[in-house]
């Protein structure tokens, strides 16, 4: 017996609590880029045996298809980064959590979900950067260029995306949206 076919009803408009949120790059557009960026990664890292960190919550869904195209040998490991207030006037402060492996001498690429004004990943550069890698590469599924308040060489990016908020493949709104295959733009 043949199994039904369903026609899957695409979801352009989403409501997240209090916002709505319309449809701004679909799942195949994401697909292409990020096996462009494994290809990129595999092409400069052969023979360098590198440790992907993957930077949890919001670059779970990054990460697993990257990983997919990643051919070279190589590991995989994650983290989080904890928010804590720090004293007084210096706000919060994001600490490096779940980091076990000794990265001495190894090539480090920093899987992340999105640089938007850059600074929690001039945090974390900072910290890995104390416990003598040989070197760190970024890799980043989104960055907005116009919101960038530090200077980063961020080497692998999927897509650069205008200053506006978004939700899906991996990013939140307030905790939710993270399971959405496709990327959605606030709607103002
Ligand atoms: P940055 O320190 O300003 O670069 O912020 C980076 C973090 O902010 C990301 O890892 C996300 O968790 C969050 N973030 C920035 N922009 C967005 C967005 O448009 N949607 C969801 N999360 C975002």
């Amino acid at each position: 017996m043949q199994p039904t076919f369903y026609k899957l009803s695409v979801m352009d408009t989403i409501q997240i609590k209090d916002k709505q949120f319309t449809v701004s790059i679909k799942e195949q557009e994401i697909q292409k880029e990020v096996i462009r960026v494994a290809n990129e990664i595999n092409r400069d890292l052969a023979g360098q045996n590198p440790i992907f960190l993957s930077v949890l919550n919001g670059s779970f869904m990054f990460t697993a298809d990257l990983m997919k195209h990643i051919t070279i040998p190589c590991e995989i490991s994650f983290i989080k980064l904890a928010s804590y207030q720090g004293v007084a006037s210096t706000g919060t402060i994001k600490e490096v959590m779940g980091l076990n492996e000794d990265i001495t001498g190894r090539t480090i690429v920093i899987v992340e979900d999105i640089v938007d004004t850059g600074l929690t990943m001039q945090r974390l550069l900072e910290t890995l950067g104390t416990r003598s890698p040989k070197e760190i590469h970024i890799a980043s599924l989104l960055v907005k260029p116009e919101k960038l308040k530090v200077e980063l060489d961020i080497k692998y990016v999927a897509m650069n995306i205008p200053n506006d908020f978004i939700v899906g493949y991996g990013l939140d709104y307030d905790g939710y949206g993270r399971n959405y295959p496709d990327i959605y733009t606030v709607i103002d």
